[in-house]
């Protein structure tokens, strides 16, 4: 079991629902990119983890001279990885890694409304329902409309968890692009489009709570 969020990560090089997870969140990722028009492409990322969903995106995509990116992450050992990778990348000057709380609104002026929103791990991580339904309507702070939204969400006890989620986008008034379940069957990926208005104020300085811990990862 990991200790903490750094060693987590770790799980990446043995745990195969974790590694096709993160091939279908690229996959997302590029769609994203291949389908926004000419121009600056603005990204965030909730709780970014040490961004290897998006950078490892960018490495290989003709639009990542477009991407402008604000990840904001809690665990400054994974901020240092990832800002590594940015570098050696050659994309310092367009993506800022921000050792920080992604759950308040603060942490994401300057950087939003964004064109895609990635809230990867997170969902997973929240008290019940009610979170989930606040983190959903607090999307409307960062995503511009028409803005591409991609989470991933595990299952536990044979309980389809995503499914759960994409009810609750759907009652939320996201439209739903593409749903994919890892080949473990126990893990959903999604990307939805926000299709409600841009709010330029947050609705409430502090999205979520992110209550979940890494030696129980879900
Ligand atoms: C399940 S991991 C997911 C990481 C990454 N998004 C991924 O999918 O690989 C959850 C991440 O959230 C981070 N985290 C937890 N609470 C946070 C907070 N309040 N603000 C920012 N990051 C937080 C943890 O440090 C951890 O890296």
């Amino acid at each position: 079991m990991p200790k903490d969020w750094f060693e987590w990560h770790d799980l990446y090089q043995t745990e195969p629902r974790l590694q096709q997870r993160l091939e279908i969140v690229r996959e997302f990722i590029a769609h994203s990119l291949n389908f926004s028009p000419s121009g600056v492409i603005r990204v965030v990322s909730v709780c970014a983890g040490d961004g290897r969903d998006l950078l490892g995106t960018l490495a290989n995509h003709p639009r990542a001279q477009d991407v402008h990116a604000r990840l904001v992450e809690l665990n400054s050992q994974l901020v240092e990885r990832g800002k590594a990778t940015i570098e050696s990348l050659g994309l310092t000057k367009q993506i800022e890694f921000i050792n920080g709380d992604a759950t308040v609104a603060s942490n994401y002026i300057g950087a939003v409304p964004a064109d895609i929103v990635i809230v990867c791990g997170v969902f997973g991580n929240l008290a019940d329902e009610n979170e989930l339904n606040r983190l959903l309507g607090n999307l409307s702070f960062l995503s511009k409309q028409g803005a591409f939204i991609i989470w991933t969400r595990g299952h536990s006890n044979g309980i389809p968890h995503s499914e759960t989620v994409r009810t609750s986008l759907q009652q939320a008034g996201f439209a739903e692009v593409n749903f994919k379940l890892t080949a473990t069957r126990d893990m959903g990926v999604g990307i939805h489009r926000y299709l409600g208005e841009n709010l330029t104020e947050p609705k409430e300085q502090q999205f979520f709570v992110f209550s979940g811990v890494a030696n129980r990862a879900r």
